[in-house]
């Protein structure tokens, strides 16, 4: 049978500047990489140069949406200085974009900071808020009439987790205390970056939110008395839904973003949270990162997401594998959860795969494969893989065989 999506869907994938522009030299992420001895991003996948082909691309692959993200480091290299030059590279990015029919799904941070922002304290200091607010500002006035809706941060507790609690990203700290600064820092300037957005936009339907990455923490079934919920109640709780319902009573929220990858499975070890149990005794197949691919937990999130009465963007899905049988099975399987929910009478807007291109993963290098186009890392050449061509045609015909 074949399930139409809505008119109007949005079919697309995200990239991030970082991940795929190269050369960002004046971000955080590059130092750290030095200090560390991680794989660099160097010219990740030379997007910053490429971007009119990958539009093309992407075009061809049956898309009418792109989520991309600007480098605040580039547009802001020193405080108080925006650079003309990268400026006038952004508009013409957002003018090629919409030339193909493609509307920009924009991103303001995507997990890097500009070096001297770091240097002052980064999200550590109240000044950050005032920093950050005169970038957004800069790109408010200058896609005002181009780009319609605006994600200001992707998944602001995973960056605090990995850079905050665990040291695995920058800034590289292991304290809750400063986890809690900034998180503060960091929902404060959310809300004032919306209402500004909102007041130079001008428009209705200028529509703003903030990444969430969500995922199914789940008890460990293996020796479980009862004591693996607990840990996974109070994951779900504070990871997945505090801030969604923070934002919401803030009223600072006109859709859900919504990213989502896999199932967490939990257990008990006399800490608040518990800890995660990587082991293979669980019933779900894991990616080539170890994560349990779970498409039915897309559908409950949206279900429990439905509760909230916005629309909902799904701004990141995907996953890396070894087999393209494996992408299409995960991508068939996702959208048919998807689906289910729209049958649900949930108001799902739009699906981005994450990610357009095979990039740079953080601090795990090159080696995950997330893109609908391979990249070869020596002369840069883009190769279309054959389950892009399955998401083509759902995209193309606006719907999907269930
Ligand atoms: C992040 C991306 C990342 C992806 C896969 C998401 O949580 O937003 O930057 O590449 O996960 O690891």
């Amino acid at each position: 049978m074949l399930f139409k999506f809505p008119p109007g869907f949005l079919w697309g994938s995200s990239i991030s500047s970082y991940q795929v522009e190269g050369g960002n030299i004046y971000s955080d992420w590059s130092s750290w990489e030095k200090e560390n001895k991680l794989t660099p991003a160097n010219e990740a996948c030379r997007h910053y140069s490429l971007y009119p082909a990958d539009f093309s691309l992407a075009s061809d692959l049956g898309h009418n949406s792109l989520r991309l993200s600007l480098e605040w480091a580039r547009i802001c290299p020193e405080e108080g200085a925006f650079s003309q030059k990268e400026i006038r590279h952004y508009s013409d990015v957002i003018k090629e974009l919409r030339s193909r029919g493609l509307a920009p799904i924009l991103t303001l941070h995507h997990f890097t900071n500009p070096i001297w922002f770091s240097k002052k304290g980064g999200w550590l200091t109240s000044k950050s808020i005032d920093y950050f607010l005169a970038y957004v500002r800069k790109a408010g006035e200058l896609f005002k009439s181009q780009v319609n809706y605006w994600i200001v941060f992707n998944e602001p507790v995973v960056y605090i987790y990995n850079g905050f609690i665990k040291g695995l990203w920058p800034p590289g700290y292991k304290s809750f205390k400063k986890a809690e600064t900034a998180l503060k820092n960091i929902t404060k300037s959310y809300i004032l970056a919306y209402k500004e957005l909102k007041r130079i936009c001008g428009r209705d339907d200028c529509k703003i939110s903030i990444a969430k990455h969500i995922r199914i923490f789940s008890p460990c079934p293996h020796y479980n008395l009862g004591q693996n919920s607990p840990p996974c109640y109070l994951r779900n709780k504070i990871f997945n839904y505090s801030l969604i319902e923070m934002l919401l009573k803030a009223g600072t929220l006109d859709f859900l973003s919504l990213n989502y990858y896999c199932k967490e499975y939990d257990k008990f070890n006399f800490s608040l949270f518990g800890k995660e149990c990587k082991e293979n005794h669980h019933r779900e197949r894991k990616n080539t990162l170890g994560w349990y691919i779970y498409p039915q937990g897309l559908y409950e999130i949206l279900m429990r997401l439905k509760s909230y009465q916005l629309p909902i963007m799904i701004t990141e899905n995907g996953t890396s594998e070894s087999e393209d049988k494996l992408y299409e099975d995960f991508l068939f399987k996702h959208l048919k959860a998807v689906a289910l929910a729209l049958k649900q009478g949930v108001k799902v807007i739009g699906y981005m795969w994450w990610s357009l291109l095979d990039n740079f993963e953080w601090d795990k290098g090159f080696s995950p494969r997330f893109g609908l186009l391979k990249v070869n890392y020596n002369d840069f050449k883009r190769e279309i893989k054959p389950f892009s061509l399955f998401y083509k045609r759902i995209c193309q015909n606006n719907g999907i065989d269930i």
